[in-house]
């Protein structure tokens, strides 16, 4: 946030404004406290952060927040902050021209830090680029029910996308997009380290696993990304009805197969 020199006038609303989009930010990366001064004017004491978060470049020299041990290794608390950090660094990120000129906010993910199961999106879509969360329109009502059906509660799964910023009238993500986000992605699945991974639809796929083939030819069988399985699915988009709803029975065979695999029940369809 820039600090306007001494004799300009305070922009109390932008200001206002600025901070709202910070705290959710901060909120969507898990932090849900923060410290307060005890008086107005008084600047809280400043606690060293001792969690091993460093700066390091991506193959073409930018800098993705990183730390010195592998996500697994961190507390949670640690990488809950370390999460909080990279969020704050994808706000801020302006490597896509169009994207970061068009978007009304970053969208980075929703659900705890640890959570064993991860739901992986395209991009966020006009009602999360409003909100700053991921899936909260039509497309997300259909993955609450996908998730509730499958016996999880929302606030128990992780949530996240390919793209972190909308793309203008919900266009497919470009290749040098998805290009440009991955090093976020990967940090954030290696802090977020979720022990089953959902690739919804073919952009989420096919980013993920590199692969080229169609969401039909990937499921029905675990892939691995870095060790963790990974299951392919439709994305709830096109379930709707407008699309191909359908396609719902297979994504329930989907889950099924997922829910065998973490050992956990099948809840008979109400
Ligand atoms: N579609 C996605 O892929 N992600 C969202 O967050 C919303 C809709």
């Amino acid at each position: 946030m820039q600090v306007p020199p001494d004799d300009t006038p305070l922009d109390v609303d932008r200001l206002r404004r600025q901070l709202l989009v910070h705290a959710r930010h901060l909120r969507s990366a898990g932090i849900d406290w923060l410290p307060v001064a005890t008086s107005p004017f008084a600047v809280a004491p400043m606690q060293p952060v001792t969690f091993p978060v460093a700066a390091s470049e991506s193959d073409d020299g930018r800098e993705i927040a990183s730390a010195d041990s592998n996500g697994d290794e961190l507390s949670i608390e640690q990488r809950r902050l370390a999460l909080a950090t990279l969020a704050a660094e994808v706000a801020a990120c302006t490597r896509c021209a169009e994207l970061c000129s068009t978007r009304t906010q970053t969208v980075f993910a929703d659900g705890p830090v640890g959570a064993e199961l991860c739901f992986l999106g395209e991009a966020p879509g006009a009602d999360e680029d409003a909100q700053g969360l991921p899936f909260v329109g039509a497309a997300g009502q259909l993955l609450n029910k996908i998730i509730a059906a499958s016996g999880f509660r929302r606030e128990d799964v992780y949530i996240c996308n390919i793209l972190k910023c909308r793309p203008p009238g919900n266009r497919t993500p470009l290749a040098n997009e998805a290009a440009n986000c991955r090093a976020f992605l990967e940090r954030q699945l290696e802090l977020a380290a979720p022990k089953y991974i959902v690739a919804m639809g073919s952009c989420a796929a096919g980013n993920l696993l590199q692969s080229t083939l169609s969401v039909g030819k990937l499921r029905g069988r675990f892939h691995d990304y870095k060790g963790i399985p990974v299951m392919v699915t439709y994305h709830p988009a096109y379930l709707l009805p407008h699309r191909s709803p359908e396609k719902k029975r297979e994504v329930w065979d989907d889950m099924k197969m997922l829910l065998t695999k973490m050992g956990r029940p099948i809840p008979q369809k109400a």
